[in-house]
């Protein structure tokens, strides 16, 4: 028997709804929410209202493109944190009440497993490569910043973390000090690419072992700025280019040297990316070439699939299905959850 999984994703901005087959993904939508724009950032209430509107046109969108009816569902995957507590009820309550009607199971997925589980996901029609055990995943997002030893598809270590902001903070922390829109790090990929990423030097964090530190970049930047713009007022408007490129340059080496550190202390050659910060094309190099250097067996994870998305619930759902890891309804969700 075949086993379809409907898998929804609501931790911040995004209501994704994906549909699963086999580990197979048969359907992954995603709804973006604009309304955060104008603010800079994300606003957790209105993130949760956008949830609630858009969740039962993206899940009959994401059963209709799979060619699937809700009665061909076998589970239902949920993302149960880390995330705006607000935005997570929606998904969290959705699912319940899709598993109560239908009387299947329900899944809880943790966000930042499924973010390393995207290296699974396998695809009808292309070439499916997955990483073997075990495997490094350095994995950067928005909200986190961690190195995890994947043992097994469940079972992942945490051996490296961030003491403070994570990648995708600093990315967009300094995005707003150059008034570039949110979120950032997109942007600021971009522009790196018309600069010098050797214009200018920031200061690195020097933090022992394999943990990570962000927000003395974040600082040194803000300062950086303010002391030139003070010498010349247009500073900042001639050198974006210029500025976003030494910055992604400074936050790519503070990540590939970990990664680097990571790789030698525990051995493994079998080295993957996950999380927004993993579309970016700067990083998605300089791990390439690491991988040529040092004879990694390298996964970058496909763009649709390095921001939050439901595919990654679902892949992580059927994981969880097969071993027989069921959520009651009595499950909730949680703000902070680790790996
Ligand atoms: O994984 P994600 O969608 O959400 C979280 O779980 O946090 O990651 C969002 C983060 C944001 O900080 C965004 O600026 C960053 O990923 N990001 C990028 C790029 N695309 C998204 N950062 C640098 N370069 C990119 N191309
Ligand atoms: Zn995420």
């Amino acid at each position: 028997m075949s086993i379809t999984i409907l898998a929804i994703e609501s931790s911040c901005d995004d209501t994704s709804a994906a549909v699963i087959c086999d580990g197979y993904v048969l359907s992954n939508l995603i709804a973006n929410q604009d309304v955060h724009k104008a603010y800079g950032g994300v606003v957790p209430e209105l993130a949760s209202r956008a949830h609630q509107a858009n969740i039962i046109p993206v899940v009959d969108q994401a059963l209709m493109k799979a060619g699937k009816s809700a009665g061909d569902v076998n589970a239902v995957a949920f993302t149960r944190g880390p995330g705006l507590l607000g935005s997570l009820l929606v998904g969290t309550s959705f699912a319940k009440g899709f598993a109560l009607a239908r009387n299947i199971p329900l899944i809880d997925v943790n966000h930042l497993q499924a973010h390393v589980m995207v290296h699974f996901a396998k695809e009808h029609g292309r070439e499916n490569r997955t990483p073997s055990f075990p495997f490094l995943c350095l994995l950067v997002s928005g909200g986190h910043t961690q190195l995890i030893v994947v043992r097994d598809y469940l079972s992942m270590e945490l051996i490296g973390n961030t003491i403070d902001d994570a990648a995708g903070e600093a990315f967009d922390k300094c995005a707003k000090v150059m008034d570039l829109p949110y979120p950032g790090g997109p942007v600021i990929d971009r522009m790196a690419k018309e600069g010098n990423a050797h214009a200018y030097t920031f200061a690195k964090p020097r933090i022992a072992g394999l943990d990570f530190s962000f927000s003395g970049l974040k600082t040194s930047f803000l300062y950086f700025l303010r002391d030139m713009i003070a010498e010349n007022e247009n500073f900042m408007e001639d050198n974006k280019n210029d500025l976003c490129a030494s910055l992604q340059h400074t936050i790519i080496d503070i990540l590939v040297s970990k990664l680097v550190k990571a790789s030698k202390a525990t051995g493994i050659k079998e080295i993957g990316i996950a999380g927004g910060v993993s579309a970016n094309s700067g990083l998605r190099e300089a791990v390439t070439s690491e991988a040529k250097k040092r004879g990694w067996n390298l996964f970058l994870p496909e763009f649709r699939y390095t921001t939050d998305n439901a595919a990654m619930i679902g892949v992580t759902g059927y994981y969880k299905y097969l071993r027989n890891e069921f959520a009651d309804h009595s499950v909730s969700p949680q703000a902070r959850f680790e790996v």
